[in-house]
C-alpha cells in the first residue's frame, strides 16, 4: 500500500526512522520489498533523476506497481530523490509520488527559499509532500578550522526561518555525512550537537539524514578480494548511531551506496567463483536474497523492525 510520506512521518517521529532506499531495477525492488516483509517494517522507495534516466520513468513505475502486487501487505511511500524544479513538477503531475525532494541547497539562501516555495505550492495542491535541503553535504574535513568546518553544516537558526518561509514538510540537514563511500577520516562523525539544536528550534518537525550508508569494511574487502579496486580507507556512518538520531527527530534515513556495494560484491564473487558462467540470473537471484538480508538488518538499526501493525492501525485512525 502506497501511503503519503507525511502519514508515515507522523507515526515515525521520535520512535523510528523510515529507511529510504534508491532503486534502479527489478532486482533491487524485489530485494527491498522482501527485506521489509521479513523485517515487518514500513519504508520509502526513492527514485533519483539518474534512476529515472537510466530505467525510464514509466519502467520504474511499472516495476513498483508489480512488486506492490507481490507484497500487498507492505506499507511504503514513493519519493523523488534530489529533484530539480522540472523533475519535481513532473513527479507531482504524474500522481504516482508521495513526496518530492527539491534540492536547491547549492543556491543562496533566498533563492533556495523562493524555489522551494514554488515547489511546495504546486505539491501541496496535489497532496504531495516536500523535502527541502539546507546546508551542503560533503567536503567537511577534519583538519580545517572549526568555523570553516561548520560552514557547510546546516545553520539551526536559518533552518527555523527556512521551514517557516517555505512551508516544506521535512528538511534534509547537513550534519557531517556526505554521499558515496568516502565520508569520514579519523575520528569524524555525525554532528549530534547540530541535530539537537535544530530539533530544539523545530520541535516535532521531521529531519532527513542523507549520506547514511555505513560502507562496511568487510564489504569493501570482499569486493577488492574479488577483483575490485575500492580505496580501503572508505568509511561511512556507524549504523548504531541511528538509534541516537531517531529521538532527535531524524525520521528518514537515505541509503544507496551500501546497496550498490552488496550488488558489486555478489556479482564480482559470483563471476570470480564461476568464470564459466554467463547466465546473469544466477547472481541476480543471490543478490535479491542478500539485499533482502541487508534491508532487514538496516530496519533493525533504524528501529523500524516489527512496527508494521502499529503503522497500519495508526493509518486507519487508531481504531485498532
Ligand atoms: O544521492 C544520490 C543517490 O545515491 C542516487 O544516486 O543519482 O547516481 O542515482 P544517482
Ligand atoms: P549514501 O551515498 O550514503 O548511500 O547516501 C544516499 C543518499 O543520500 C541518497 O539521497
Ligand atoms: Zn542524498
Amino acid at each position: 500500500m502506497i501511503v503519503t510520506t507525511r502519514e508515515l512521518f507522523d507515526v515515525a517521529y521520535g520512535r523510528f526512522a523510515a529507511g529510504a532506499y534508491n532503486i534502479n531495477n527489478m532486482e533491487q525492488a524485489r530485494g527491498l520489498f522482501e527485506g521489509h516483509r521479513r523485517a515487518d517494517a514500513p519504508f520509502i522507495v526513492q527514485l533519483s533523476r539518474g534512476a529515472r534516466k537510466y530505467a525510464g520513468v514509466r519502467m520504474l513505475e511499472a516495476i513498483l506497481r508489480a512488486v506492490e502486487e507481490e507484497y500487498p501487505e507492505l506499507v511504503f511511500a514513493v519519493h523523488l530523490d534530489h529533484g530539480d524544479e522540472e523533475s519535481c513538477y513532473d513527479a507531482i503531475d504524474s500522481g504516482f509520488y508521495s513526496s518530492v525532494m527539491i534540492d536547491a541547497s547549492h543556491e543562496p539562501f533566498e533563492e533556495n527559499v523562493a524555489i522551494t516555495r514554488r515547489v511546495v505550492e504546486r505539491a501541496h495542491a496535489a497532496g504531495v509532500s516536500v523535502e527541502a535541503e539546507l546546508g551542503m553535504l560533503g567536503g567537511v574535513e577534519e583538519d580545517i578550522q572549526v568555523d570553516e568546518k561548520h560552514a557547510q553544516l546546516t545553520d539551526p537558526a536559518e533552518a527555523e526561518t527556512f521551514v517557516k518561509e517555505t512551508g516544506c514538510d521535512s528538511l534534509a540537514v547537513a550534519i557531517g555525512t556526505s554521499h558515496g563511500a568516502y565520508k569520514f577520516t579519523g575520528s569524524q562523525g555525525i554532528h549530534f550537537d547540530r541535530v539537537e539544536e535544530i530539533q530544539r528550534r523545530l520541535p516535532g518537525f521531521p529531519l532527513v539524514m542523507h549520506g547514511s550508508s555505513s560502507v562496511p569494511k568487510e564489504e569493501v574487502e570482499r569486493i577488492n578480494a574479488a577483483g575490485g579496486a575500492l580505496d580501503p580507507s572508505a568509511k561511512g556512518v556507524d549504523e548504531d548511531e541511528f538509534a541516537r538520531a531517531v529521538p532527535l527527530g531524524v525520521t528518514k534515513v537515505n541509503i544507496d551506496t551500501d546497496g550498490r556495494l552488496v550488488w558489486t560484491r555478489v556479482h564480482r564473487e559470483h563471476f570470480r567463483d564461476h568464470p564459466e558462467n554467463f547466465d546473469f540470473r544466477a547472481p541476480g537471484k543471490v543478490f535479491v536474497d542478500e539485499y533482502a538480508r541487508f534491508i532487514q538488518h538496516k530496519a533493525e538499526k533504524l528501529q523500524s523492525e516489527g512496527v508494521l501493525d502499529e503503522v497500519r492501525t495508526a493509518l486507519r485512525g487508531g481504531d485498532g
